[in-house]
């Protein structure tokens, strides 16, 4: 193995420490919890184990969490409203709606209704605005993005003037990645099931964070030597020498990538310990945000 492990679960633990010392210390000086309302409608049960680590993380850290779970069928007028008396709950600091939503509902009407100051998933279109505006600063970066940004910045890797290139175009991962990284002053190319030669663009990444869904997808031989990988890929294949019958493993191949690359992050351990440390994050600013 030639590349640098990228420890995420280490680093999402100093992050989740920093997070906890201040909220004990607010707490001290009499200061209300910052809080986070989830909001989850109907049974997937990915997004039912997503929204259950986040309420446990919020307890852990010293935070309060409230978790509104409505019945599939729910009406765009009964989460509306829901929506609505969290933003003026002043025991509420965070609001996250738990992301796919069924069909019937209208995801950007929802998401648009959260106010920007509870906003800590950065999904409203007034943050995402904000992100993709030169010279103007979202109040909160959508947490997986915000997560791959730090673990480059806490490894030393220089992203200002690099190549760029991002796998997947995603509301949650891949468009807000390439705008932080634009941000940061790299070179971004933005990827997806249309681009023609993958494996060619991908030669050219100083940086690359692949967020596309596709099980081991970027090889060995696509990676620049040296390059710094950020797998945000979650996939699930079957194998039998574990107990649950399957392994997750990312979108990059792992065994193969870590012999060319700089540095690299595994499945599991990497990116996705990050996204709630910044949540909980993103929690304590709203916190901070509303005491001013
Ligand atoms: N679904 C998958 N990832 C996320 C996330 O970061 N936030 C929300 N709200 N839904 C998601």
């Amino acid at each position: 193995m030639t590349a640098q492990l990228i420890d995420g679960k280490m680093i999402a633990q100093q992050v989740r420490d920093e997070v906890a010392a201040t909220v004990a210390k607010r707490t001290a000086a009499g200061k209300q919890k910052p809080t986070l309302a989830t909001v989850l409608v109907g049974d997937r049960p990915d997004s039912q184990a997503y929204v259950k680590s986040k309420g446990k993380a919020c307890e852990e850290l010293g935070m309060g969490s409230v978790s509104h779970h409505l019945p599939a069928e729910t009406s765009q007028e009964e989460l509306e409203k829901l929506i609505k008396s969290l933003n003026d709950d002043k025991t509420i600091n965070g609001i996250l709606v738990q992301l796919p939503l069924p069909s019937h509902l209208n995801e950007e009407r929802v998401l648009q209704l959260i106010s920007i100051e509870k906003d800590v998933d950065g999904f409203s279109p007034i943050n995402i605005g904000r992100l993709a505006q030169k010279g103007r600063e979202p109040l909160f970066v959508p947490c997986t993005p915000y997560g791959c940004i730090y673990l480059l910045e806490k490894s030393g890797v220089k992203i200002e003037g690099a190549n760029a290139v991002v796998l997947g175009r995603s509301n949650i991962v891949g468009m807000p990645a390439a705008l932080l990284l634009i941000g940061k002053n790299a070179t971004v190319t933005v990827c997806h099931s249309r681009t023609q030669d993958l494996p060619g663009t991908v030669r050219r990444a100083d940086i690359l964070i692949a967020a596309i869904g596709k099980t081991e997808m970027v090889r060995g031989d696509w990676i620049k030597p040296g390059a710094a990988i950020i797998d945000v890929g979650i996939n699930s294949v079957p194998d039998a020498t574990k107990k649950s019958g399957h392994r997750l493993v990312g979108d990059v191949n792992f065994n193969e990538a870590k012999e060319v690359a700089g540095f690299i992050t595994p499945v599991p351990g990497g990116v996705g310990p990050m996204t709630i440390a910044m949540l909980m994050k993103n929690t304590l600013r709203a916190a901070e945000i509303q005491d001013k």
